[in-house]
């Protein structure tokens, strides 16, 4: 009796690719994960210290500014490791050999911290606070707000090396940082989805593409006019302040 096969849809097929490309990721990962095991996990464990380092500085920035100024320049921050399917699979895009040391030279968002402002003018105040500070080494700052991307991406990113103090060395370790505001956040998340939703006509996808570049114009513009407000709200406090202490 003939084997009946039945016609595969193309989110199917997209599943099923989708499964293969995990299942061949998982095999070569886990026969390189076989042989580092405990380096692996060491060299991980770094960049989560790292990353741990660096949220503590912003937290304490944001503690200080609180104090000082009465204001919290951040209203959240988040951190991610990155998956080792994610690793593995941007070391083969980029062609670089399987190993560790690979790893550690070539791929600098294994750490990464987002750091989440209301005004973009507190976007530039915390970054230059943390490039101030005497153990972070600057290794790449791309100004993607003053630059935006083609898709209308904004945010502040940097590259940093920082250190983390072991039993009996000190090490440096990379972490990304991305500053944006709350605005730039809910933009980004949005198009983060439509990019990678694989079934939408393209048709449709360049137009929803178009339509978020103009939602992200109108996001600046916001930013913009917010912060005016803010800083007028600021002067005029400080005015009143001035002629409480004239009378
Ligand atoms: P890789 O770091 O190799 O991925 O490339 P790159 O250094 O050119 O990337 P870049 O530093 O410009 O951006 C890296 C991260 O920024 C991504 O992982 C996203 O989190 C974010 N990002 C960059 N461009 C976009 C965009 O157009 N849309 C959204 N939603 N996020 C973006
Ligand atoms: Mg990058």
């Amino acid at each position: 009796m003939a084997i009946k096969i039945p016609k595969l849809t193309d989110s199917m097929r997209d599943e099923f690719r989708g499964k293969l490309l995990r299942e061949l990721v998982s095999d070569e990962f886990l026969e390189m994960a076989r042989e580092n095991t405990l380096p692996w996990r060491e060299l991980m464990s770094y960049y989560h210290c790292a990353m741990m380092e660096v949220e503590t500085k912003f937290r304490v920035l944001n503690e200080q500014f609180s104090l000082q100024y009465d204001r919290n320049p951040i209203e959240s921050i988040k951190t991610r490791l990155k998956s080792m399917e994610s690793i593995v699979g941007k070391m083969r895009s980029k062609n670089l050999p399987l190993t560790l040391s690979a790893l550690e030279e070539n791929i600098f968002d294994v750490a990464g911290i987002r750091i989440i402002c209301s005004f973009p003018e507190d976007i530039y105040l915390l970054a230059d606070c943390l490039l101030k500070q005497d153990d972070i080494t600057l290794i790449e700052r791309k100004d993607y707000i003053q630059n935006p991307k083609a898709s209308g991406y904004r945010s502040l990113h940097l590259i940093v090396d920082v250190p983390i103090f072991l039993e009996n060395e000190k090490r440096l370790v990379k972490v990304e940082v991305q500053l944006r505001t709350i605005a730039m956040d809910f933009w980004a998340s949005l198009e983060h989805k439509l990019r990678y939703k694989k079934d939408i006509p393209e048709e449709i996808a360049d137009e929803l593409a178009a339509e978020m570049y103009d939602c992200a114009e109108i996001s600046a513009e916001l930013d913009r006019r917010m912060e005016a407000v803010r800083n007028r709200i600021e002067q005029e406090t400080m005015k009143g302040e001035g002629e409480w202490e004239k009378q």
